[in-house]
C-alpha cells in the first residue's frame, strides 16, 4: 500500500479535523502518501480530491466541522454509484480509504470494499453517540457539553419565573445527547426515541412534583429524527397541567464549536488506528471500549445497535 485516500461524511461532528490531523500524519510517518477526498462521498464522485501533507492539517484540531465537508451522498447507496467511487480512487492511485462518519457511511463503505476490493477503515464520528462497538462517538462529549451550557442559561430563567421549559437536543434514533445532559444538568425528565414516555404519566410527574414544592421544571426531549416534535409535545402538557411552558429548540448549534479535550484525545487515538486498519487490509472500525482501542468489524458498526442507558433514564428520574 502506497496511497490512502481520507473523507468525513454525514453529520459534521467536532472532533474530526483532529481525526482527520491524526491520520495525515500518522499515515505519512508510517511512509504513505494521503489524498484528501471533499464534501464525503459526493466529492469522491465529482474527483475533488486534495494531496494532504503534515503542515496541511495544521492547526487543525482545535477546529470544530471538518475541513475536508461532508455531505450524506444518496448516489452511493447505489451499485453504479459505487462503481464510479472505485474507478475515481483506482485513477489516483489510491489502495485504502479512512472513512470518518456514523452508520450510513460504514454501511455503504463496506459496500465499496466487498464489491470492488477496496481496503476500508471507519472511525465513528457523529454527534449521536449511535455507533456500535465503541463506548464514544467523536463530538458526542462536545455536544453534549454544548446543550449542557445552554440548559444551565435556561434554568437561570426557568428559576427566575417558575417555569416549566422543555429544551429539544439532537438525536435521530439515539437518546444519548438527551440522556447525557438530563443528568448532567439535573432535568426533570428526558424523552428518547428508544423508550416511550406515556404523556399522561410525564403530566402527572410534573403536577407532582409542582405540589411538592418545585417551582421550575426542565424536560429535555430528544428530537428524534422530527425537530421541532418538542412544541406539539409541550402543547399536549399544557393542556394536562395548565401548566404553561416555554419551548427551546438547540438544535445546530450542537454540531458546532469547539472539540472538548476529551473528543480531540478520543479522535487523535481513532484516527491513528484506523491507518493501521487500513495496512492491515481494512474491513474494520477503530472504536474505544473500556479505555481501550479495539477493532469492530464494519458490518457491525452499522447493523447492530448499541445498548440503550436505560440506567441514566432511571437516575434522571430518581433524582429529579
Ligand atoms: O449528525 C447527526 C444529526 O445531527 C442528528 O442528530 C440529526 O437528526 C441530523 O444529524 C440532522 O441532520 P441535518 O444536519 O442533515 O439536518
Amino acid at each position: 500500500m502506497r496511497r490512502i485516500g481520507i473523507l468525513t461524511s454525514g453529520g459534521d461532528a467536532p472532533g474530526m479535523n483532529a481525526a482527520i490531523r491524526a491520520a495525515v500524519r500518522h499515515a505519512i510517518g508510517r511512509g504513505l502518501e494521503v489524498i484528501g477526498i471533499r464534501r464525503g462521498f459526493t466529492g469522491l464522485l465529482a474527483g475533488e480530491t486534495i494531496a494532504l501533507s503534515r503542515a496541511g492539517v495544521a492547526n487543525a484540531i482545535q477546529r470544530g466541522g471538518t475541513i475536508l465537508g461532508t455531505s450524506r451522498c444518496e448516489d452511493f447507496l447505489k451499485a453504479k454509484g459505487r462503481a464510479r467511487g472505485a474507478a475515481a480512487l483506482r485513477e489516483r492511485g489510491i489502495d485504502g480509504l479512512v472513512v470518518i462518519g456514523g452508520g450510513g457511511t460504514f454501511h455503504g463503505a463496506e459496500l465499496l470494499a466487498a464489491e470492488h476490493r477496496v481496503a476500508v477503515a471507519g472511525v465513528p464520528g457523529t454527534i449521536d453517540n449511535d455507533v456500535y462497538g465503541t463506548d464514544f462517538t467523536i463530538g458526542f462529549d462536545t455536544a453534549v457539553n454544548t446543550a449542557l451550557a445552554a440548559i444551565d442559561r435556561i434554568r437561570d430563567t426557568a428559576a427566575s419565573h417558575d417555569r416549566l421549559f422543555f429544551v429539544e437536543v439532537m438525536g435521530r434514533t439515539s437518546g444519548d445527547i438527551a440522556l447525557g445532559v438530563g443528568v448532567a444538568g439535573g432535568a426533570e425528565d428526558v424523552i428518547v426515541p428508544e423508550r416511550h414516555t406515556p404523556l399522561a404519566t410525564l403530566a402527572d410527574a410534573i403536577r407532582e412534583s409542582w405540589q411538592r414544592g418545585k417551582r421550575s421544571s426542565i424536560i429535555v426531549v430528544a428530537e428524534s429524527g422530527r425537530p421541532g416534535h418538542v412544541f406539539g409535545l409541550a402543547e399536549e402538557v399544557h393542556a394536562l397541567t395548565g401548566l404553561e411552558p416555554r419551548v427551546c429548540v438547540l438544535g445546530h448549534i450542537q454540531r458546532g464549536g469547539t472539540p472538548t479535550a476529551r473528543d480531540r484525545i478520543l479522535a487523535s487515538r481513532l484516527g491513528a488506528a484506523a491507518v493501521d486498519i487500513v495496512v492491515d487490509g481494512g474491513g474494520a472500525m477503530a472504536g474505544e471500549a473500556c479505555g481501550e482501542i479495539v477493532r469492530v468489524p464494519l458490518h457491525d458498526a452499522w447493523s447492530r445497535r448499541r445498548a440503550t442507558p436505560d440506567d441514566l433514564l432511571t437516575l434522571v428520574r430518581d433524582l429529579a
